[in-house]
């Protein structure tokens, strides 16, 4: 077939997904203009001069997924596109101290749907309120006599909101907080040093004080020890490693416009949520076989975090936090640092938030987007079998990652969502940031004979016991929205006939769930593939298309049914739920999660029992880490990751990456060199043209290089050793380490070598992955 055909029809097919170009994508985050016009709309109808008023959360209102699937297809279809669905905000706010959710119809400029929420719970934190609440500390009498009481510094104290759960009280309390402190003074790492024993609640509304106590006092951790800032460490230091760069000579693989990205065989969308943090929407894989784009997941995103803690001191129960729904995943992102948070090939994007009074904030570089190339294989095969040689074909395994970083007061939650050409959606989380610690009088583990809820982790520190599940909404439409949700478990049969000489195996038992029971499922117990197939399409071979769900480390709640964090949290219940498909449920927890009670999760939704099976259906899937810390833990905690796959599962009708062909060797720059040796002080760096150079016979040759990314470089290297040895930089010498390290130039083949000397010929070729190819020719 005609290679530019092709290309023609490939783009075609690309267009057919995602309408293209600046056109605004009907799911494209809010943008600052938009919040502008939001914050003015709803100004008309509540002038923000007389009314207290407050942006809790301002988000896209996206449109119902059947209007949008409808539209996209006749994106497809028509010749000239309708318009997109209208865009609208949806926004809660807290006017007059009452919780209002609103819809803005920014293609109208109007309000268009205004209620009142009575329920339980309240909406999401501003940080505006959460300072003014800390603030509130420094002007509180009892407060500054208890840091005085305890010889500490005011100006050294700072503090942090925290929201207060819920524990059976029937009557309201209003929106409150407590506010706990920490202790500065000569450390930036605060969490280390809680002030213990003092309880301030802040009555967010009245922006008050309404309750202090100081129950007891205990030594405040030492500061030493606690900083975690490379200027502030002293020797001995780790060993250090030479410098590793990722170098792609012509770019990046993948394209982003707009919210639209496209990368090897994928193409989705991807959005940002002061909520949910990011939103990867309509991702879609391509089917070389079938030459088209096949829907996999019309939307996924972080519904919940749920991290209860494990200690009962007054100062410590209520804490079981709901990192989304209290504190805003998205809210809490922080900017990336590039070439430590992401490598040096990522490309950045920033996303918006907006204050409580409504107006835009940029994160910048909340998001990076980054091929991974970590050394995997993605296939390979060595054949020894065939008598006349070794047949080995290998393919690297090099990925998409989409990352953003939320750090959620003191803890970091590193999120990845990674793209796999073998047509797999991995999502990771690792956690690392600091303990929650409380202040404790022990400084060794046998002075203490009584609960503590936690480990010693240095003196007077006490690193509390503590969960994390979060719980990932996933609206998978595998090759269209009609789906169900099988479990194919693994049976051991007893084989009885006496002639077998085998007296077991195993089979595979598949379900499909009919309705919302069947589908909850808790990992651990028994062995099941758990499977999203599409019951209306089938393979050639007669099996339904369909995606399997890897789960990586699995937890499950260890708190008793009726304790009051858990009937918050009971989402967390099971691993796997499985939902029809209703836009008002997203938050697993509920929509107002701060001091809820329970009745608006997902086990409350899916008591109903709804019938599941061929219909457009919801994955949830919760993941968790039951946190018992350990002393590497402090200061800071090292990441740990886990996490789970969509895979693949008959969905294919072979191998998609059978045909994906090796990595180019990027023929960037041939240098000839016509000697074995070239003179540094006399080379021209500028010019790349031949030259003679005075000895024969030499280990060392020194060339140029010419890189789109590091520019013109001089190559020292000593041809006498295998691996080859190269150091690069303006000048050999420590200072010029190298870029590019041997491993990758470990695949030297010699193409001739007849010895170094006059007149003779010696070439060499190098190449990897990441490094042009390199002849040096030797007359
Ligand atoms: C709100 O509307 C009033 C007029 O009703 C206007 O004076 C004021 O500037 C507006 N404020 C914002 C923030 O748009
Ligand atoms: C806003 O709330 C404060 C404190 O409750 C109150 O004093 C003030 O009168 C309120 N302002 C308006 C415009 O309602
Ligand atoms: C969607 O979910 C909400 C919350 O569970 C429920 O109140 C509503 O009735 C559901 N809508 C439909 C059409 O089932």
């Amino acid at each position: 077939m005609d290679h530019s055909l092709k290309i023609y029809f490939f783009f075609l097919l690309l267009l057919s997904i995602i309408p293209s170009s600046d056109q605004q994508h009907p799911l494209d985050s809010l943008n600052p203009t938009e919040f502008v016009r939001v914050r003015a709309i709803v100004n008309q109808s509540y002038p923000l001069s007389r009314n207290n008023l407050t942006f809790q959360y301002i988000g896209l209102n996206e449109p119902d997924k059947q209007v949008l699937i409808s539209w996209l297809e006749k994106v497809n279809n028509l010749p000239t596109p309708p318009p997109p669905p209208s865009r609208e905000a949806f926004v809660i706010a807290r006017i007059n101290h009452g919780t209002h959710e609103l819809v803005v119809d920014l293609s109208h400029d109007e309000i268009v749907s205004d209620r009142v929420y009575e329920g339980n719970g309240y909406p999401l934190l501003t940080f505006e309120e959460q300072n003014g609440a800390n603030q509130l500390v420094y002007g509180s009498a009892p407060f500054l006599a208890s840091i005085a009481k305890r010889g500490l510094k005011v100006k050294e104290v700072v503090c942090g909101s925290f929201t207060v759960g819920w524990f059976g009280e029937m009557r309201r309390t209003g929106r409150i907080v407590r506010v706990m402190c920490y202790y500065l003074d000569g450390t930036v790492n605060l969490y280390m040093r809680p002030i213990e024993g003092i309880t301030v609640t802040v009555d967010l509304e009245a922006m008050k004080v309404v309750h202090f106590k100081d129950r007891l006092v205990v030594p405040t951790p030492k500061g030493d020890g606690t900083d975690y800032r490379e200027s502030r460490q002293k020797a001995p230091f780790g060993p250090e490693l030479k410098r590793i760069t990722v170098v792609q000579p012509d770019g990046p693989s993948f394209t982003i416009d707009g919210g639209r990205v496209r990368w090897a065989n994928w193409d989705f969308h991807l959005s940002f949520d002061a909520r949910a943090g990011p939103i990867v929407s309509l991702a879609a894989v391509y089917d070389t076989e079938k030459q088209q784009f096949r829907r996999v997941m019309y939307r996924g995103f972080v519904s919940e975090l749920f991290v209860p803690y494990m200690d009962l001191t007054e100062e410590w129960y209520y804490r079981t936090f709901f990192d989304a729904g209290e504190y805003g995943y998205g809210l809490c992102a922080v900017p990336l640092e590039p070439l430590r948070d992401c490598p040096a090939n990522a490309v950045f994007r920033s996303a918006f938030v907006t204050g409580g009074d409504g107006t835009p904030i940029e994160i910048p570089n909340v998001f990076c987007i980054f091929e991974r190339n970590a050394g995997d294989i993605m296939w390979r095969h060595t054949e020894t079998m065939i008598p006349s040689g070794l047949v080995t074909e290998v393919r690297p395994d090099v990925s998409l990652v989409v990352r953003m970083v939320s750090t959620v007061g003191n803890y970091d939650y590193i999120n990845d969502w990674e793209f796999k050409q073998i047509g797999s959606i991995k999502v990771k989380v690792g956690l690392s940031g600091l303990l929650e610690v409380r202040g404790t009088q022990y400084t060794h583990k046998d002075q203490i004979h009584e609960e503590v809820y936690g480990t010693l982790l240095a003196e007077n520190t006490l690193g509390a016991h503590h969960d994390h599940f979060l719980t990932y909404y996933l609206d998978l439409d595998v090759d269209g929205e009609s789906n169900s949700f099988v479990k194919s478990k693994l049976q051991t049969v007893r084989v009885n006939d006496p002639c077998s000489p085998r007296k077991s195996y195993w089979k595979v038992v598949s379900e499909t769930a009919r309705t919302e029971s069947d589908a909850k499922v808790k990992l651990g117990s028994d062995s099941a593939d758990l499977l999203v197939v599409n019951p209306n399409k089938r393979t050639k071979m007669g099996n339904f298309v369909g995606y399997r769900l890897i789960p990586g480390s699995v937890a499950g709640p260890l708190l008793t049914d009726d304790d009051f964090p858990q009937i918050r949290g009971d989402f967390t219940e099971y691993n796997v739920w499985v939902t029809p498909y209703n836009k008002s449920e997203k938050w697993a927890g509920g929509t107002y999660v701060d001091q809820s009670r329970g009745d608006d999760t997902l086990a409350t939704w899916t008591s109903r029992n709804r019938r599941i099976e061929n219909k457009d259906i919801v994955l949830w899937y919760t993941l968790g880490f039951h946190h018992v810390p350990y002393q590497e833990d402090f200061p800071l905690m090292p990441t740990i990751s886990t996490g789970f796959e969509l895979r693949p599962a008959n969905f294919f009708e072979n191998n998609p990456v059978l045909k994906v062909k090796a990595p180019n060797i990027n023929l960037l720059q041939i240098i000839d060199l016509f000697a074995c040796e070239l003179d540094l002080n006399r080379a021209n760096i500028l010019s790349n043209a031949p030259r003679v150079l005075p000895h024969a016979l030499s280990t060392r040759v020194h060339f140029l290089r010419v890189d789109p990314i590091f520019g013109v470089q001089v190559v020292d290297l000593n041809i006498r050793e295998y691996p080859v040895k190269l150091v690069l930089g303006p000048k050999p010498g420590p200072q010029s380490q190298a870029l590019l390290f041997p491993s990758q130039f470990e695949q030297v083949r010699v193409l001739s070598h007849d010895g170094c000397t006059d007149g003779q010929h010696l070439e060499y070729l190098f190449f990897g992955y990441d490094v042009p190819l390199i002849r040096i020719r030797a007359m």
